[in-house]
């Protein structure tokens, strides 16, 4: 797939999420390239929405198109979150984190009563493969990074929270396992691996088709 196709396939996933959302929603608006193909398809829409951003990049850009966030500080859930993915299994396991906004974005994400996943069909995998992003807590971040022999640090800034950003490379035989073990480290603050119990909906472009799952 050459990049204009595959451009073509996030805005046709995300133009199809943002037929999704309704007048009056506390939405969640995710973080990515295909999320860029979101923002502008629900600005169109004029809803009356009330956005949370789960990235800095995200909330700037809705702002830019007129429309409202607010602080994740004080609401207790949304009615939709609408997200990108890395990696799409066939049970729907997620990959995120490519963009590094993984931790705001499971925050966000778990709580949603509805999580909306778009893909353009090169996210669709036959089983995970690493790396799985991770955030590490700067504190300790030595004796971390000696526990988990497996990730090795990404060359990006710090995160919004002060989390230190990672990938780890360790085969990924069962998703939930790895997703235990990385999550029952102290020094992690979260990982990008997502469970299907968090997804609601999948939208996948492939060409001029859109698959729900
Ligand atoms: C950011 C993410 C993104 O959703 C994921 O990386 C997909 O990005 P893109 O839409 O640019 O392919 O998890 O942390």
């Amino acid at each position: 797939m050459t990049p204009k196709e595959q451009d073509a396939e996030k805005k046709a996933c995300a133009e199809a999420a943002a037929l999704l959302v309704e007048d009056g929603m506390l939405l969640g608006l995710g973080t990515g390239s295909t999320v860029a193909f979101l923002l502008p398809a629900i600005a169109r829409r004029g809803l009356r929405l009330t956005c949370v951003a789960t990235s800095p990049r995200t909330a700037e850009a809705a702002i830019a198109l007129g429309l409202t966030v607010v602080e994740f500080d004080t609401i207790a859930r949304l009615d939709m979150a609408i997200d990108g993915a890395d990696q799409v299994a066939p049970d729907n396991w997620l990959i995120k984190g490519g963009g590094a906004a993984h931790t705001r974005e499971k925050i966000v994400e778990a709580a949603a009563d509805r999580f909306v996943v778009i893909a353009d069909s090169s996210k669709v995998v036959t089983r995970l493969v690493a790396p799985v992003p991770v955030e590490l807590v700067a504190f300790g971040l030595e004796a971390t990074l000696a526990r988990l022999s497996d990730v090795r640090l990404r060359d990006v800034p710090i995160s919004p929270d002060g989390g230190i950003i990672g990938d780890s490379f360790a085969d990924i035989e069962d998703p939930y396992v790895t997703a235990a073990r990385l999550s029952d480290d102290p020094g992690v603050v979260s990982h990008g691996l997502f469970p299907p119990s968090m997804v609601s909906t999948v939208i996948i472009a492939r060409g001029k088709d859109i698959e729900t799952r």
